[in-house]
């Protein structure tokens, strides 16, 4: 083992010859090396291809962090297999999902990150109460220890290693539909024009694997889509925003240009023979592009012309742990088992057999038995499993670059690598419409911020299995706050677009999305100001607050410094408990965007009433937010020119509304307005300063200021500024 420290506060322990992952941004050419022993904090095992590391936690130790993982945010109690996997159903007891982000906080001790790309474990006091057991599947990786008390430090430690995160185009903050099952442009413009004529907002579509000719990834059936040109433009002009899927898996079918340029510059994946490896997924028989070969990206890259050419700018990359159904003879075996059953009396067997048909699916041994060719060498799959998502979406990056540069994008994957939060994003792939998966859906939220995830969310709704009407009311409420607001339902479930269940339902999700659409302005505004300041934009309440109670709290959360959310995730309920740390809370119960019905708490524990139309929002003391009251189709519909401050203030609170074109990297070269909005209280009387900062670049459109602000009694203040 060797050691180099990077900076005061990191330093990187090297067992063996690591497989260089991307994770990180630095230049590891300059790196300083000197020979260790050992890891403050850890005690090492080093095994015949395997490492186990060890932490003695005491009783109070909290430990937050590793991502996309189910389980509470305090990570103890549980085993998590950071193994990437497409398991649709996430119940409790499952130890792996989409992603692998081994990025763990101590709280108040330490915080460190593994960079492996093959299969970790971490046992958190789950085996042994005050232990956590990591099984690294290697004796070649890097482990870099964030030596810093302080939380907010250590993840802004590993968000310096691991890079910014990504950012994405205005419109992703507005209201998304998905459907796997919208089988044709007339389906899709039928929702499309139900937002409208339904008054709903909606900025974008999503198109799944539905549009596809036989599941063909870059294809489009010309049979459900007659002129695609035609109806991306028809989309577009309505403000709305398409966003195809796109799976890596290439059906095996001769004369298909996909496959048959990948046979022929050989970018699939082989087995040990040498032999193209088949997989089988959605098309049938498929190969899988070899992203780790930097060739093969880039022919890759550019075959998103086909829709970006059309202007369009969202996608999202599915399927890629890579998710394998069966292999062919995996499939066949089994289905000669069943024969030879044909003619016996079954009993005990029918378990067996029923039970292996779900196990045909993403078997260990079919990751074993495939090999990518990097610039590092030839590797299994398995070895270096985890980073196939991160490296299709790093093609799908590699491509935008040339053929939409200076264009962000909306991207999303299934699977993800540390790091993956620089280029990309992901969402948090299979949920049901359960109530228990809200808690699962906010957990992820601030665990995956922690990891570098600002800009992310969950299905809402629920993607399999049916909703209810109020399920949906509430989880879209809760999406008020998520980064991606996505409604998203699987094939053959019940229908959860805002209008699918009655009248009621309809008119409280118009007004939920209309809220959300109104605090655009907030939430873009603290999205780039916790990009500049490396803090999580949605944030344990740990970040923001010392007090014991907070560091236990995982069912409320931070929106930016002003807001902290406290969704009503039970059935049947009119309210909820909260915790207000620190300071004296304003309380929103929000029912409709123009509408105020507001309290004053001081810190405590209370039960607060929040009725099925009411969205619950705290307004912290002595801040400030900012929404757009005017009634938006979709986010660029209209220039904003009068800005609404809601503030509590008993002091003084100050807020800085960002504004730039919302669609390309020119904020980087100052073409970006900033207005600072000043509020202070003296003598029981408000003042009230602008200070509009624009350079000749971007103008902003904004020209009055309407304040109402609120003070300790809860009375309102209001005044109009023309800026
Ligand atoms: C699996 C994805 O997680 C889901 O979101 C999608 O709808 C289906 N694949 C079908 O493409």
């Amino acid at each position: 083992m060797k050691k180099a420290i990077l900076n005061e506060f990191t330093t990187l322990y090297r067992f063996g010859i690591p497989f260089e992952t991307d994770a990180t941004v630095f230049e590891k050419n300059d790196l300083v090396f000197e020979k260790c022993e050992k890891i403050d904090y850890f005690s090492i095992v080093e095994k015949e291809n395997s490492t186990t590391l060890n932490i003695k936690l005491s009783n109070d130790d909290k430990v937050y962090g590793l991502g996309e993982t189910l389980g509470s945010l305090n990570k103890r109690g549980k085993v998590y297999r950071l193994f990437a996997t497409d398991d649709p159903i996430h119940t409790p007891e499952k130890d792996a999902l989409y992603g692998s982000h081994p990025f763990v906080i101590i709280s108040n001790k330490f915080g460190f990150f593994i960079d492996y790309p093959g299969e970790i474990i971490f046992d958190i006091s789950y085996t042994k109460f005050d232990e956590m057991i990591i099984t690294i599947n290697s004796n070649n990786f890097d482990i870099y220890i964030f030596d810093t008390k302080k939380d907010i430090e250590v993840v802004r430690e590993y968000l310096k290693l691991t890079g910014k995160p990504y950012i994405p185009p205005k419109w992703a903050f507005g209201y998304q539909q998905c459907r796997w099952s919208y089988p044709d442009a007339e389906t899709i413009k039928d929702v499309a024009n139900n937002f409208r004529k339904r008054n709903i907002p909606c900025d974008a579509i999503y198109m799944d694997i539905d549009y596809m000719e036989n599941y063909k990834v870059f294809t489009i059936d010309d049979s459900k889509f007659p002129n695609f040109p035609e109806f991306v433009s028809e989309m577009k002009n309505m403000g709305f925003n398409l966003v195809p899927i796109v799976d890596p898996g290439v059906k095996i079918e001769k004369g298909y240009d996909v496959y048959e340029e990948g046979i022929k510059n050989d970018y699939f994946c082989k087995d040990e023979n040498g032999e193209y490896f088949v997989a089988t997924v959605w098309p049938g028989y498929t190969h899988f592009p070899d992203f780790l070969n930097p060739q093969v990206r880039e022919w890759w890259g550019e075959k998103y012309k086909l829709f970006t050419d059309l202007g369009i700018t969202g996608f999202w990359n599915d399927m890629n742990e890579p998710s394998i159904f069966f292999v062919p003879k995996t499939l066949k075996e089994y289905l000669k088992k069943i024969d030879e059953l044909k003619e016996k009396e079954v009993g005990l067997e029918f378990f067996m057999i029923k039970d292996e048909a779900v196990n045909l699916s993403n078997r260990r041994e079919y990751y074993k038995s495939f090999y990518h060719n990097t610039p590092q060498g030839k590797y299994s799959n398995d070895e270096i499993h985890n980073l196939y998502g991160y490296y299709m979406t790093k093609a799908t990056v590699e491509g935008f670059e040339k053929i939409i540069p200076n264009k962000r994008y909306l991207l999303l994957s299934r699977s993800s690598y540390a790091g993956h939060h620089r280029i990309a994003t992901i969402w948090m792939g299979d949920n049901m419409s359960w109530w228990e998966h809200m808690l699962v859906n906010i957990r992820m939220l601030q665990s995956l911020n922690l990891s570098g995830f600002f800009y992310t969310g969950a299905d809402i709704g629920g993607f399999g299995s049916n909703s209810s009407p109020e399920l949906v009311i509430r989880w879209m409420q809760l999406g008020v706050f998520s980064p991606l607001y996505r409604n998203h339902s699987a094939l053959g479930t019940r229908h959860q677009e805002p209008w699918a269940f009655d009248e009621y339902t309809e008119e409280i999700l118009r007004n939920t999305i209309k809220l959300r659409y109104a605090l655009i302005p907030y939430l873009y505004s603290e999205f780039f100001n916790s990009v500049d300041n490396l803090k999580p934009f949605i944030s344990p309440l740990f970040l923001h607050f010392d007090d014991e109670i907070s560091k236990n709290i995982e069912d409320q959360f931070m929106v930016g410094n002003s807001i902290m959310a406290a969704p009503v995730i039970q059935p049947n309920a009119k309210g909820r408990y909260v915790h207000l740390p620190e300071n004296k809370w304003l309380y929103w119960k929000a029912s409709n965007h123009k509408y105020r019905n507001v309290k004053v708490y001081e810190p405590g524990d209370y039960y607060i009433e929040a009725d099925l139309n009411e969205v619950p929002i705290f307004i912290r003391e002595n801040s400030l937010i900012i929404l757009n009251e005017e009634d938006i189709n979709y986010v660029n519909e209209k220039p904003i020119k009068e800005l609404t401050v809601i503030g509590f203030v008993n002091n003084s609170a100050e807020f800085t509304y960002f504004e730039d074109d919302g669609e390309t990297y020119d904020f980087n070269s100052g073409k970006f307005a900033k207005i600072k909005i000043v509020v202070n209280k003296e003598n029981n009387r408000y003042n009230f300063e602008v200070e509009k900062d624009e350079s000749e670049d971007f103008v902003s459109t904004v020209e009055r200021i309407k304040f109402e602000i609120y003070d300790e009694k809860g009375n309102k203040h209001t005044e109009i500024i023309e800026i």
